[in-house]
């Protein structure tokens, strides 16, 4: 068995948030001199360990006690109770321009910074070319970083932070800042870095990236560990939770619903290809959206209507039973209809489904549904466009000879 780089066991980490800053010496006198203050866990109870070798991601809602946990790894902040263990020679890139003295020059900075990660001057003098070529900041490396960019800031403290030599890199967010040649640059980095057997740790709102560069990834909520796992699994278990909370807060801003009550829709729902209930369906697969009803009373000639609305609120489909006829001849007691869709051509996008149940003119509604359901699609395994609301599963002929010409 070997020893993981990173082993955090049952860590908790507590703050204090001071009320009454800013009283008056009288008021403070009176009370004692004592601050009032309240204690909250910003980290309760994490336990994991991070494989040697690997790329870790962190996610999480703004205040999770990501940041919390890499200062905990990076032995800025003592944790309260439990412990964490590194291995091997650890930098970190935690915030911006953190280590950076703004009245001194690039060229000034380096060689601190890189003194307080722990390489000599010599090692400096022989990497100096080259923290500064990755940083790209050959001609303003000797300007004072207090005119530096907060991109120019993170390039060098990110070459800095590579440059000295890590068994473990911790980066928290601020790569974001980088523009997309430097992001780039950075993600070609990481693959050398690993590549090296080095330890990755990286915290990030950006689900792409961390799917793209993680083996795993770790969520926290509110300073307890949710997940842990391979990197698509538990992203999707974040982005499921994530939309049913804006689900719960948000439909309702655009879900309405009106109609005469002889038949009520008592659910529409989406369902994915094995038909379970998702809000998550694939450009392509196999969906069905269905609405359930109850009619108290038999209705005649009922005509079910479903629509499907972009977050902008245009109408991208509107199919009805009439249409198909299939219009019973009455409709009594509870059941479901279903629309059956073999292959999706909804391209990846939020959108709302909405229903209705009218008389057979279309003139009157027993219940209307609108924007009531809100689901997500996501890539399929083919996609044929750069952008649009879908694909229309056509197929290229090619007839023109100069076209048939391999491009090169
Ligand atoms: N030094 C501190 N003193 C008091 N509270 C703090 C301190 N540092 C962090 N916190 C609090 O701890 C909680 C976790 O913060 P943390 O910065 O770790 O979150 P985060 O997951 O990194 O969030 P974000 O995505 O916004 O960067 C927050 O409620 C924050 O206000
Ligand atoms: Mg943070």
């Amino acid at each position: 068995m070997t020893i993981p780089a990173i082993s955090v066991e049952q860590l908790s980490k507590r703050f204090r948030l001071y009320h009454e800053r800013n009283q008056s010496l009288k008021a403070a006198v009176m009370r004692g001199g004592r601050a009032r203050y309240e204690e909250f866990w910003a980290l309760r109870d994490v336990s994991l360990e991070i494989a040697e070798g690997s790329t870790y991601g962190f996610i999480g809602t703004n205040g999770s006690g990501k940041s919390t946990l890499l200062k905990c790894l990076a032995r800025i902040l003592e944790p309260d109770e439990g412990s964490c263990r590194t291995k091997g020679k650890v930098s970190a890139l935690l915030e911006l321009g953190a280590g950076f003295h703004p009245e001194l020059s690039g060229r000034e900075n380096v060689y601190l910074n890189g003194s307080i990660l722990g390489m000599s001057k010599a090692d400096l003098d022989v990497r100096f070319d080259d923290i500064v070529a990755f940083a790209g900041l050959e001609r303003f490396i000797d300007t004072p970083v207090k005119n530096y960019s907060s991109g120019m800031y993170v390039r060098l403290g990110f070459s800095v932070a590579i440059n000295v030599d890590p068994d473990i890199l911790l980066v928290d967010e601020v790569l974001a800042v980088g523009d997309e040649e430097f992001q780039r640059r950075c993600s070609e980095r990481f693959a050398d870095l690993r590549a090296e057997g080095r330890t990755i740790v990286v915290v990030s709102h950006s689900l792409g990236s961390i799917q793209a560069i993680c083996d795993e990834v770790a969520w926290l909520d509110n300073g307890v560990l949710r997940a842990t796992g391979a990197a698509g699994g538990v992203i999707e278990q974040y982005l499921s939770e994530v939309r049913e909370k804006r689900d719960a807060s948000e439909t309702h801003a655009t879900a309405s619903r009106s109609g005469s009550g002889e038949i009520t829709i008592d659910a529409l729902e989406v369902l994915g290809p094995n038909g379970h209930v998702t809000d998550v369906v694939h450009t392509g697969e196999a969906v069905t959206f269905r609405c359930h009803y109850t009619a108290a009373a038999p209705v005649p000639h009922p005509v079910f209507t479903l629509a499907i609305h972009t977050m902008e609120g245009a109408v991208v489909t509107n199919p009805h039973t009439r249409n198909a006829e299939i219009v019973p001849p009455e409709v009594s007691g509870s059941g479901f209809v279903d629309l059956v869709v073999d292959h999706l051509p909804l391209l990846p996008g939020t959108y709302d489904l909405s229903g209705a149940i009218t008389d057979h003119a279309a003139l009157h509604t027993y219940d209307e549904r609108h924007r009531d359901r809100r689901f997500d699609v996501d890539a399929g395994a083919h996609n044929d466009g750069w952008s649009g609301l879908i694909t229309m599963n056509g197929r290229w002929v090619v007839g023109g000879s100069d076209l048939r010409r391999p491009l090169r």
